[in-house]
């Protein structure tokens, strides 16, 4: 085991949040939550998978489920894609007949994309494997005073897997990446990782990683109608795939290019 894997383990065993999925973790529940942390912050993912976990205790239940149901209890939490695509990984598992064991394998469910398959994998199936996140690019760049690129910052993540411990190891660099190793004002003097840091060391944490080009969001000005008629509001089903995809709403349209 690396000695930056090491500190970093001793520091995950006193140091780690605590996290509703962590305990009995379980290639469904680690899926579930790993699906709602991916655009979402821990906090606001907490409730949304206690009342999920209730809901749709297993793939089954979740496979046997109508699509609103599952859109339903995730409304509030965005990218609704996540919610169409579990249910149709659900789907697919029920016709499988068991989870994927392999990192090839849950890499063909959909909305299983790398950063998904290598959480799921070393979390619940105890596979020696990497993972990347926004939180690990981070902690990773200004530990090798790397800029990135998406296949470096990869190899970097391979080479720290210890042995048997990959998915506290990945879990841990998560946290640190959100507690210590935060975007702005990092706290260098409670890093357990301080001394492999070469960004730390150099004095240059701050350019490390380069701030990336955002992609501008178009902006719409729509027009809608709230119809009511003896307490009954007039909605209509979007199309499936899209923004809000599957969702209801008041009657609405575009007035602007
Ligand atoms: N962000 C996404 N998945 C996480 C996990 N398993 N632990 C901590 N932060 C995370």
């Amino acid at each position: 085991m690396s000695a930056l894997s090491q500190d970093l383990l001793e520091w995950y065993d006193q140091h780690q949040r605590e996290m509703p999925w962590r305990t009995q973790p379980g290639p469904y529940r680690t899926w579930i939550s790993e699906a709602m942390l991916q655009q979402t912050r821990v906090d606001t993912a907490r409730p949304y998978f206690e009342r999920f976990m209730q809901r749709f205790p297993t793939v089954s239940a979740l496979a046997e489920a109508p699509l609103d149901d599952v859109l339903s209890l995730w409304a509030g939490l965005g990218y609704y894609s996540r919610a169409r695509n579990l249910h149709k990984a659900a789907r697919l598992v029920q016709e499988m007949g068991a989870f994927p064991e392999t990192v090839d394998g849950l890499l063909k469910l959909p909305g299983v994309g790398p950063y998904m398959a290598g959480a799921i994998a070393s979390i619940a199936l105890g596979l020696d494997v990497p993972t990347v996140d926004g939180n690990i690019v981070r902690v990773l760049s200004r530990v090798h005073r790397e800029p990135g690129g998406a296949r470096l910052i990869w190899d970097l993540a391979e080479r720290h897997i210890p042995q048997g411990r990959a998915g506290d190891h990945n879990q841990a660099l998560m946290d640190l990446g959100a507690t210590v190793c935060t975007p702005r004002n990092p706290k260098c003097p409670t890093c357990p990782i301080t001394l492999h840091c070469e960004a730390q060391h150099v004095g240059d944490i701050q350019d490390f990683p380069p701030p990336k080009k955002r992609k501008k969001s178009p902006v719409w000005s729509m027009a809608s109608a709230v119809i009511v008629r003896e307490g009954e509001v007039l909605l209509g089903k979007r199309p499936p795939e899209g923004l809000f995809g599957g969702l209801y709403e008041p009657p609405m349209f575009r007035v602007s290019k």
